[in-house]
């Protein structure tokens, strides 16, 4: 198991936000009675402007927020929608909690790192796109259910992940499809899915050995 630590960044490292990104967050700021409760959506938008989290990152916002660097570490590495290291720019997050898991989410992380070509916590090498298997998303009555940046997939299937990766690589936008889009499974789905489940809980808690013996 890989544990996170506190991101080395060279001497000459620097961040500073972009003067309009500054503009949002200090509007942001007042609308707290604390600055520090800001904390996140600073980060948020470092993240956003700078790929992911260095330490430069977090030593310049310590400084606005007047606390130690290690509390701004603190927070990075307690929430994983923050990220130390750089991700594509289509990040898929498929959830493999019991919900999506029971509706085939396994399958789908294969068939994603297979159309993908990397495995999940990887980053394909022209930067385009990376993936990472996380818990609950908190959409289990849309599962199974995938994150791509900040959208939510609910309900996905086998050919709507052909569909959006296809999609992607040509650089089009996919809007997202919620639960309340897509027809809910039919009796003869949640047959196949009941017959299915037992073995998709197998070849996950394989593949989350398999993952963990490879960290
Ligand atoms: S179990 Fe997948 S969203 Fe909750």
């Amino acid at each position: 198991m890989s544990i996170d630590r506190f991101p080395h960044s060279a001497k000459e490292e620097s961040f500073e936000f972009a003067p309009g990104v500054r503009a949002e967050l200090d509007g942001i700021i007042e609308k707290y009675p604390v600055k520090r409760s800001a904390l996140i959506p600073a980060l948020q938008l470092a993240q956003k402007q700078n790929g992911y989290i260095t330490s430069a990152v977090m030593q310049h916002i310590a400084g606005l927020f007047d606390i130690s660097a290690m509390e701004v570490w603190g927070v990075v590495s307690f929430y994983s929608m923050l990220k130390t290291h750089p991700i594509g720019e289509y990040h898929f997050q498929l959830c493999s909690n019991l919900s999506c898991n029971l509706l085939g989410s396994g399958a789908l992380l294969r068939q994603i790192e297979e159309r993908l070509g990397i495995r999940a916590g990887e980053t394909r090498a022209d930067g385009k796109f990376s993936l990472e298997r996380v818990e609950c998303l908190g959409a289990c009555g849309g599962a199974p259910c995938v994150q791509i940046n900040m959208d939510y997939f609910e309900r996905v299937t086998p050919g709507m992940i052909d569909e959006i990766i296809s999609a992607l690589e040509k650089g089009e936008y996919v809007p997202p499809a919620g639960a309340d889009e897509v027809a809910p499974p039919s009796a003869a789905a949640g047959a196949a899915v009941a017959e299915n489940a037992a073995g998709n809980v197998v070849e996950n808690v394989a593949a989350d050995a398999a993952e963990k013996a490879d960290g």
